[in-house]
C-alpha cells in the first residue's frame, strides 16, 4: 500500500511507519508538523526504506496536504497534541490540530477517495471507576484534550454518515514505549529516577490507566485499517491494568532507586480516576496485544538507559522550560 501518515514523526506515528515499512513493504509519506513532540530522528531506521517521502507541514494546511497525499490509498491520522496537561495550561493549539486538522484532512480524503483512519483515545469516554468501555459507551471527555479528541472522531462519524465515506476510528489506551516524549509518566518517571530526581504522584496516585506497548497499539490500527469494516469505531487497550503509584515503584525498582524520590503534589484539575478499554471486537478482526505491562516495562526502562543520544538533547532544550513551568513550585 501507499500510505500517507500524519504525526508520523511522533511515539506511536513512528513505530507504525517503522512496522509498515519494514514488516509489510508500504511505501509510505510521512506529513508532520516537526512541534516540539515531532523528531525526525524517531524515523532514522526507515528513511532509506523504498518510497519514503518526508514532508514537513501541518495538518490544518490543505496546500501540505494535498502535496502529501498525492498518489495515496489511504490516510492514517496521528497527528494530535498529545498531553492533557499542556492541554489545561494552553487550550489553543489542540482546537486547531483536532478540530480545523482533522476536517482538511478528511476533505483530502474524501476528494481523493481514499480510505481514512483516526487515531484516538480512551479518554473520549470519560473516566469509568468499575467496568470497562466498549464502542457503544457514551463519549464523556473531561479535558480539552480528550473534548476536542472527541470532536474530531464525531467530525469523521458525521462524513461518513452524510458522504459515506470509508472512514474508521481506532481508540487507544494509554501507549508505552521507545521514542516517548519525556512529558508524559512513563519516560518521565524514568528519566527522573534515572538522575535522582524528585518523581511528581498526583493525588494519591491510586488513579489507573490501562497500558498498552505501542508495538502493539500501531498493530491494531494497522490491522483496522486493513481489515475494519468502513464507518466502525474500534477499541485497543492493553493487557494490563496498573495504579501510578505501582507504575512508580516499579521504576524505582527497575533504575535502583529510592522511595524516597516520590513526591505527592497537587492533582490535576479534573483528573480521570481510571480508564478501562474491551477490545473484543478488534480482537474479532484478529488482533492481539503481545506485551505483557511487566515485562514491557523494563524492556523501556532499559531503552531509556541505553539511549540517552536521544533523550539527552531532549531534557536540555524546550522540555527544560515547560518542566519548570509545571512543576517548578511543586517540587521547589
Ligand atoms: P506525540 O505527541 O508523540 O506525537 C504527535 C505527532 O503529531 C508529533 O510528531 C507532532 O509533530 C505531530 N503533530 C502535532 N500537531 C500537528 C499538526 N497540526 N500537523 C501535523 N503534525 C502534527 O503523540 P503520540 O503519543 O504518538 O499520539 C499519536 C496519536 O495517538 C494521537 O492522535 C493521540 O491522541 C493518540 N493516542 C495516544 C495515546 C498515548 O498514550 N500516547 C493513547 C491513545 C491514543
Ligand atoms: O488514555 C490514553 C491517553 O493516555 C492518551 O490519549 C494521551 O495522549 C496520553 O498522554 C495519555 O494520557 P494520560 O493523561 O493518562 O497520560 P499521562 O502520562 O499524562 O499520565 C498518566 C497518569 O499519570 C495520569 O493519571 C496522570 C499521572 N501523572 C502524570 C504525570 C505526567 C502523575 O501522577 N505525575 C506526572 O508527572
Amino acid at each position: 500500500m501507499r500510505l500517507l501518515v500524519c504525526g508520523g514523526a511522533g511515539f506511536i506515528g513512528s513505530h507504525f511507519v517503522r512496522i509498515r515499512a519494514r514488516e509489510h513493504g508500504d511505501e509510505v509519506t510521512v506529513l508532520d508538523k516537526l512541534t516540539y513532540a515531532g523528531r525526525e530522528e524517531n524515523l532514522a531506521d526507515v528513511r532509506d526504506a523504498a518510497g519514503f517521502r518526508f514532508v514537513h507541514g501541518a495538518i490544518e494546511d490543505a496546500d501540505a496536504v494535498a502535496d502529501a497525499v498525492e498518489g495515496a490509498d489511504a490516510i492514517v491520522n496521528f497527528a494530535a497534541e498529545t498531553h492533557v496537561d499542556r492541554s489545561i495550561a494552553e487550550p489553543d493549539a489542540f482546537v486547531r490540530t483536532h478540530a480545523l486538522g482533522t476536517y482538511t484532512l478528511l476533505e483530502a480524503a474524501r476528494a481523493a477517495g481514499v480510505r481514512y483512519v483516526q487515531v484516538s483515545t480512551d479518554e473520549v469516554y470519560g473516566s469509568i471507576e468499575e467496568g470497562t468501555f466498549t464502542e457503544e459507551s457514551p463519549l464523556a471527555p473531561s479535558s480539552p484534550y480528550s473534548a476536542t479528541k472527541a470532536g474530531a472522531d464525531l467530525l469523521v462519524l458525521g462524513y461518513v454518515h452524510t458522504y459515506g465515506m470509508e472512514a474508521l476510528i481506532v481508540r487507544g489506551s494509554n501507549n508505552y514505549g521507545p521514542y516517548q516524549y519525556p512529558e508524559k509518566l512513563i519516560p518521565l518517571m524514568v528519566l527522573n529516577a534515572l538522575h535522582g530526581d524528585k518523581l511528581p504522584v498526583y493525588g494519591d496516585g491510586q488513579q489507573v490507566r490501562n497500558w498498552i506497548h505501542a508495538t502493539d497499539f500501531a498493530r491494531a490500527i494497522g490491522h483496522v485499517l486493513d481489515h475494519g469494516v468502513p464507518g466502525e469505531v474500534y477499541n485497543a487497550g492493553g493487557p494490563d491494568e496498573c495504579p501510578n503509584l505501582d507504575v512508580v515503584l516499579r521504576i524505582i525498582e527497575l533504575t535502583g532507586g529510592s522511595d524516597d524520590l516520590i513526591e505527592y503534589v497537587t492533582d490535576r484539575p479534573g483528573h480521570d480516576r481510571r480508564y478501562s478499554l474491551s477490545s473484543d471486537k478488534v480482537r474479532a478482526l484478529g488482533w492481539e496485544p503481545r506485551v505483557r505491562f511487566h515485562d514491557g516495562l523494563a524492556e523501556t526502562v532499559a531503552w531509556y538507559r541505553d539511549n540517552a543520544a536521544w533523550w539527552e538533547p531532549i531534557r536540555s532544550g524546550e522540555y527544560r522550560a515547560y518542566y519548570e513551568r509545571h512543576y517548578g513550585r511543586a517540587l521547589g
